[in-house]
C-alpha cells in the first residue's frame, strides 16, 4: 500500500471489529506488529440496535487491555449520548458518532469535546451532505461511510468518490475519514478525491 500521496498526506487507521476477546487480541497483535505502527486505531462498537450486528468489548473491557496505541471509538449505537463518556473514560482520544443516531449532533459534539475527546461525525451512505453548516464548526472531522455500517468485508458503494469530492470542495480544510471497503486498489483514488484518513478493516488483515 502506498504510504504517501502526491497531492496530500494521509494516514491509515486499522479498524478492529471483533466478536470475541480472542478476535480482538488477534487483530491487535497484527496491528502492533505492522510497520509503520499506526498512530491511531479504530474500535468498532455495534449494539445490535443501530445496526444488526454486535461486537465484543465494553468500555471497561477495553480499558483493562491498557492499549498502547491511541484509539477512536466508532459508536454504531443508538443513543450515543449515553455511551460516549464511558468510552472517553476508557481512553478514547476520538469519539465517532453517527449523525443518524442523534437528534442533536451539535450538542453531542460539544459534549464529547468537553469530556476530553475529539468529536468525529460519521454519515451513512444514504445521508446527504447538505446538513446544518454549523455542525462543521464543532467537529474535528467527518467520517464518510462507504458501506452500510456494522459489518466488515463489504464492497464500497457507488457514490463514495462523488461524496468525498463534494465534501472536499465545500470544506477545503476538513478532516475527511473514509470507512468501509477500503483496500490497496481504491485508496489512491480516495486520497485524490480528498480523503485524509483511510479506515481499513478486512484488507488490513489479509
Ligand atoms: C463497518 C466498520 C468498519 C469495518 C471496515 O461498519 O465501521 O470499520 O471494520 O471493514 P472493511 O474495511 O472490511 O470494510
Amino acid at each position: 500500500m502506498p504510504s504517501n500521496s502526491k497531492k496530500t498526506t494521509f494516514s491509515i487507521i486499522p479498524a478492529i471489529l471483533a466478536h470475541s476477546r480472542a478476535e480482538f487480541l488477534e487483530k491487535l497483535e497484527i496491528i502492533r506488529k505492522s510497520s509503520p505502527k499506526p498512530k491511531l486505531l479504530q474500535i468498532d462498537v455495534v449494539d445490535g440496535k443501530f445496526v444488526d450486528n454486535t461486537t465484543w468489548g465494553t468500555p471497561a473491557q477495553i480499558k483493562a487491555l491498557q492499549l498502547d496505541i491511541p484509539f477512536e471509538a466508532h459508536l454504531m449505537v443508538n443513543n450515543p449520548e449515553k455511551a460516549y463518556k464511558r468510552w472517553i473514560t476508557a481512553g478514547a482520544n476520538r469519539v465517532v458518532f453517527h449523525y443518524e443516531a442523534t437528534k442533536d449532533p451539535i450538542g453531542l459534539a460539544k459534549g464529547i469535546r468537553i469530556a476530553g475527546a475529539k468529536p468525529i461525525m460519521a454519515i451513512n451512505p444514504e445521508t446527504n451532505i447538505n446538513i446544518d453548516p454549523l455542525i462543521f464548526k464543532v467537529i474535528n472531522g467527518i467520517l464518510v461511510m462507504d458501506i452500510h455500517p456494522g459489518f466488515g468485508g463489504q464492497k464500497m458503494l457507488p457514490g463514495t468518490f462523488k461524496k468525498i469530492r463534494a465534501l472536499r470542495k465545500a470544506h477545503p480544510h476538513l478532516k475527511i475519514e473514509v470507512d468501509g471497503g477500503v483496500n490497496a486498489k481504491n485508496m489512491q483514488k480516495l486520497i485524490d478525491a480528498g480523503a485524509n484518513e483511510l479506515v481499513i478493516g478486512s484488507a488490513y488483515y489479509s
